[in-house]
């Protein structure tokens, strides 16, 4: 594994973490517990030991599984991290009292990293106002965490305004290639590295898209290419080829993904990656600029759905019937929702996922657009 550091203190940091907000399930959709507790530990073996984690991941059972995870003398070789569910916090006492719930069922007494979570500028304000930095400060002072960091999902102005609002040991950004300038993007992990930040990565692979199997034009592109790489190498090569990233967060499901990542993980370093393979990622940039119709990365926060729509699901469809110019197989997968339940159709527009999209995607107007490639009168 190649190190990198976390510049408020010098402590070394992998430059590949696993995220557990994508540990592998079985088919009722619940977390496949035995597997995902062997790849967390089989994660930290190879050296991939910054363990991210959330409140709200696979329905709350995240922290939970990466807590039996951790037993058996995993704690100690894990960097563990996970958040403060910033869209629940009413007061002060909310946070003390979420960061012991979160203790209690990680089964540990300090976390390493706490992140304020998926930061947008109406929720900075009024964290602000209910006193997040005196929480974190009594929270590191008292030994419950050792590094304080947020999660980010808005503008960069909002970003530079939150990084310099608090002392914080580590930021966490939506970072790939497709999202270059998005988000916090380029300047943003320029600025928090400039300010003596961490920078962790988060969806370097777009949630998965840029790790798939790709349209035919860019995999014609990257069959071209000077050197022969899978879509995933390519996607976490040009992230880690970034001086500025410490460490780049991976949702990992299978042993092959892990393997494959920690040989990558291994083997970058910043800036080595060469004009001509820069020029093939700008090449792939522009198709999947082109052909992308919704902007999700399938992170889950809209769900659950009150009229039980598969969020995620119908836009992978709309979007797989863009990318691959075949409507028809889109639509195959898309039926099975008709049938299971979970189809766009469902959909009232009461709203409740606009506010909860990272990406700020229009869901029930794009949830229209799904109904119409893929259902039919009668289904209705
Ligand atoms: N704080 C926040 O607001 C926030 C938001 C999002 C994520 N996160 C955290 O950041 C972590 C990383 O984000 P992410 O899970 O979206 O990362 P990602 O690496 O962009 O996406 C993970 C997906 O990429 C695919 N993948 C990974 N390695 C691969 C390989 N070698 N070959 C082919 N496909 C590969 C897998 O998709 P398939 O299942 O299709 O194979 C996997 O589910 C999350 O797990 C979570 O812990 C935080």
């Amino acid at each position: 594994m190649f190190y990198r550091e976390i510049p408020s203190s010098g402590e070394p940091l992998p430059a590949l973490g696993m995220g557990c907000m994508r540990l592998p399930e079985t088919p009722d959709g619940k977390v496949d517990e035995a597997a995902a507790v062997a790849l967390i530990r089989a994660a930290i073996d190879g050296g991939a030991t910054y363990i991210d984690t959330a409140w709200p991941y696979h329905d709350g059972e995240s922290e939970r599984i990466v807590g039996l995870a951790l037993a058996d003398g995993y704690r100690e070789r894990a960097f563990l991290a996970t958040k403060l569910p910033s869209w629940k916090v009413e007061s002060r006492e909310d946070m003390d009292r979420y960061l012991d719930e979160q203790l209690r069922r990680l089964g540990t007494d300090h976390l390493d990293a706490y992140l304020v979570h998926a930061l947008t500028r109406r929720r900075w304000n009024r964290l602000w106002d209910l006193e997040v930095d005196t929480f974190l400060d009594e929270a590191k002072a008292d030994g419950r965490i050792r590094y304080a960091g947020f999660s980010f999902h808005d503008d960069l102005s909002t970003f530079r305004t939150i990084v310099d609002a608090y002392a914080w040991d580590l930021c966490q950004v939506q970072y790939n290639y497709l999202d270059e300038h998005y988000q916090a993007g380029t300047e943003g992990i320029r600025y928090a590295a400039k300010k003596g930040l961490a920078v962790v990565v988060m969806e370097p692979l777009r949630g998965g898209l840029l790790g798939r199997r790709p349209p035919a034009e860019v995999e014609e592109i990257f069959a071209a290419a000077p050197v022969r790489r899978s879509p995933a190498e390519w996607g976490l090569r040009w992230v880690l080829d970034h001086s500025e990233v410490t460490t780049v967060l991976s949702g990992m499901g299978t042993t092959e993904e892990l393997d494959e990542n920690l040989r990558v993980a291994a083997t970058v370093r910043p800036g080595t990656l060469s004009p001509e393979e820069h020029r093939v990622v700008e090449r792939v940039r522009k198709v999947y600029e082109a052909r992308l119709a919704v902007p999700c990365t399938g992170c889950h926060y809209c769900m659950p759905c009150p009229c039980k729509v598969n969020i995620p699901e119908c836009f992978a469809q709309v979007n797989n019937a863009a990318l691959y110019d075949d409507p028809a197989y889109a639509k195959f997968f898309y039926r099975s929702l008709l049938g299971e339940g979970g189809a766009a159709s469902w959909c009232t527009e009461c709203g409740m996922c606009l506010s909860l999209c990272p990406q700020g995607i229009e869901i029930p107007a794009v949830l229209k657009k799904a109904v119409a490639l893929f259902e039919d009168e009668m289904d209705r």
